[in-house]
């Protein structure tokens, strides 16, 4: 358990997970995370900003005890999801004199999840400010950020901008800000793909909403914070932009290694072609890396044998998660192996329904990879090439 001075009386006293492995019993955490919670002390007033993981209740508790901190009276919820919001009744009980600050919708889940009272409850709207004396707390509503109740804390006098999830990484570390960007910008484009990617064009949104305020730090929940706040809003414009680079990304599964041969020829033939290639064998991939690499990838290309009738499960699987987390992909197609029949290919071309892509045609046969079957690779690979080529996304 640690407290850290973030400001003049603005203080770090979340927790850190290094050992966490898996978030929403789905998403794979190799580097921990940490809950991120805030304690803001004005010259009348003291406020918290969210709580943490119910799991780390204890340290949180100590962490208060630590600072010394008798009273409170606001507790701001700025977001409902239990890793933030799961020690608010242990803190509403603490501290009973403390108002709970919610979004409406915020207010709804606090009451169901967490079973807070009501009547405890203020609701706040866009712009309502909150005042502790010196110091003067704004709301910024910034739905879908990944629920449809979040919303943004911002500082006034000390240009602080609490962000909940949005900018989060999921990274154990000791260090308090971001030093390099470097350091980061893998555990923040994860998160961003496993969290934030389904709803890119409500941050976009969020963005050009926050662009207006004049920000030193940005304190998200999960991972360092960022003082100055540059480095990651640039990368996030790049994420959250239309723009694709001359990627594929190949999620595939082999059972008897005809698939495995397609994706490796394949693979060749984009490299031939001047295109960066990301194959992943779902049997052992992470899929957090997955989504990481479906960020700015212009194509999928999916491999499969038919089991019985359709995709083996594990590639069923990966696609079900692609059409959730929604990535930017342009074009999508299908290559494998069957034995007798099946719906594969269609079944796959349904279970991507929320992307807006161009199905490029498949490269599906019967039995063994064959000579023509690698032509055909080829000419698959040129065509992606093509696409490419006339998206404007490959220069030569
Ligand atoms: Fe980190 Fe949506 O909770």
């Amino acid at each position: 358990m640690t407290v850290r001075e973030v400001l003049p009386d603005i203080y770090w006293i979340g927790a850190i997970d290094w050992n966490r492995r898996l978030f929403d019993s789905l998403i794979p955490l190799p580097d921990g995370t940490s809950y991120n919670a805030y304690l803001v002390k004005g010259s009348e007033k003291t406020a918290l900003i969210d709580t943490v993981d119910p799991t780390k209740e204890f340290e949180y508790v100590c962490n208060l005890i630590k600072l010394g901190v008798e009273k409170v009276d606001y507790i701001i919820v700025n977001h409902a999801e239990q890793d933030h919001s799961g020690s608010l009744p242990m803190a509403a009980e603490l501290f009973p004199g403390a108002t709970v600050v919610t979004s409406e919708k915020c207010k709804d889940l606090v009451v169901k999840l967490l079973d807070i009272d009501p009547e405890r409850c203020l609701v706040v709207k866009a712009h309502d400010t909150i005042s502790l004396g010196n110091k003067t707390l704004e709301f910024i509503m910034a739905p879908w950020v990944h629920w449809p109740e979040t919303m943004l804390t911002y500082v006034r006098e000390d240009k602080v901008l609490f962000s909940c999830d949005l900018f989060g990484s999921h990274l154990a570390t000791s260090d308090l800000f971001v030093k390099d960007m470097a350091d980061v910008y893998h555990s923040a484009k994860r998160y961003y793909a496993e969290i934030m990617m389904p709803f890119r064009l409500q941050i976009r949104e969020h963005l050009k909403k926050i662009s207006a305020l004049d920000i030193g730090i940005i304190a998200p929940s999960h991972g360092p914070l960022y003082h100055p706040p540059d480095p990651v809003l640039q990368v996030y414009a790049e994420w959250i932009s239309d723009e694709v680079k001359n990627e594929v990304v190949i999620p595939y599964v082999s059972m008897h290694g005809s698939t495995d041969k397609m994706v490796m020829h394949l693979t060749g033939a984009l490299i031939d072609r001047g295109i960066r290639v990301k194959p992943f064998d779902l049997v052992s991939t992470d899929l957090g890396e997955l989504a990481a690499s479906l960020v700015d990838a212009a194509t999928i290309v999916i491999g499969t044998p038919t089991l019985l009738f359709g995709p083996h499960p594990l590639v069923a699987n990966a696609a079900f998660i692609t059409n959730l987390i929604r990535p930017k992909v342009k074009f999508a197609t299908v290559i494998g192996s069957y034995g007798w029949g099946g719906n594969t290919v269609e079944a796959l071309k349904g279970m991507l329904n929320h992307l807006s892509i161009e199905v490029i045609d498949p490269v599906y046969i019967k039995g063994a990879p064959d000579s023509a079957c690698l032509r055909d690779l080829e000419a698959l690979a040129e065509r992606i090439a093509d696409k490419h080529r006339k998206a404007g996304i490959m220069v030569h």
